[in-house]
């Protein structure tokens, strides 16, 4: 059976129209995947998915995280489990731990490069939607990397990039106080390649505001590079911006897209729901060629 779809911008991000019903059956779970690796980013409008809804659709297209509940020595519980259904929003009232680093959101980033294995995709619909701003926008980095000039793209096959929350927080807080800056660099950091080996054949850049460093490189050099290949990545030709309708789903490919929310009004009742699917491969760099080692 194939999909109806049609592809939002040529490199970039497909709409998908598709019953809620066939959706929710799993029946194209296949097709689905296949459809969000190729194009990055899958839109399906007037859906309205409540939560039960969200977390059915996630699980037939991979491995559902769910957050557990964090309890303390006597037994409280410090930080609230979500069954799999994140609210993301800014009102500390809605997520008071989400709210505490959600402005990095307003970056270009992917999510979860502090963890050895980032998540694979991610659900997103929403709930109350910003009265100003706040679309939601995906750069494609298998697109950028895909049309690098082949010298370029074997050199940075071989370079690895160290990933901190300082470096993507504090670009986007440069007010921040010493305690928030000393919390951010406390999580611990994580070293990638630079150039991810995909399972399904594709190659992606692993970019995203986190990334701090290239390993071994000199300081302004290693700046420079990564600045260079930002700028590259967004521009309009690897974007689509979503601009968001109630009852719209949107579902990325985190490991070959980047994303970020755009500015929205202060006091914002803005408020997503989101299912985060576990991550499948470690990000591997590209082999060597054999000529490269003999
Ligand atoms: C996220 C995120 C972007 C947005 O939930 O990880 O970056 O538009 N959201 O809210
Ligand atoms: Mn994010």
């Amino acid at each position: 059976m194939t999909l109806n779809t049609a592809p939002l911008t040529p490199r970039i991000g497909s709409e998908l129209k598709i019953a809620k019903a066939d959706l929710l059956s799993g029946n194209h779970a296949h097709a689905i995947r296949d459809l969000l690796v190729e194009r990055g980013a899958v839109v399906i409008r007037g859906l309205h998915l409540d939560d039960e809804e969200l977390r059915t659709a996630a699980r037939t297209l991979g491995d559902l995280r769910v957050g557990t509940a964090k309890r303390g020595a006597d037994g409280k519980v410090l930080k609230e489990g979500d069954e799999g259904v994140l609210k993301v929003s800014l009102d500390p009232k809605v997520n008071p731990d989400y709210a505490r680093f959600l402005f990095g959101n307003l970056l270009w980033h992917m999510d979860g490069t502090y963890e050895a294995v980032p998540p694979f995709a991610t659900l997103f619909t929403p709930h109350h939607l910003s009265m100003q701003g706040g679309d939601t926008m995906f750069a494609s980095t298998y697109a950028a990397y895909e049309d690098l000039p082949a010298e370029e793209q074997a050199f940075l096959d071989t370079l690895r990039v160290v990933h901190t929350m300082q470096a993507a927080l504090f670009p986007a807080k440069r007010d921040c106080t010493p305690e928030e800056f000393a919390i951010w660099s406390s999580y611990p950091q994580r070293s990638h390649p630079l150039v991810w080996q995909h399972k399904s054949g594709r190659k992606s850049l692993v970019l995203s505001t986190s990334a701090a460093y290239v390993e071994g490189m000199h300081p302004a050099e290693s700046h420079d590079l990564l600045q260079r290949l930002m700028l590259h990545t967004v521009q309009d030709k690897y974007t689509y911006r979503h601009k968001w309708q109630e009852g719209d789903l949107a579902i990325w490919d985190n490991t070959g897209v980047m994303h970020r929310a755009m500015p929205f009004e202060e006091g914002s009742k803005r408020e997503f729901h989101r299912c985060t699917l576990n991550g499948e491969e470690p990000i591997t760099a590209p082999a060597r060629e054999l000529a490269e080692s003999a």
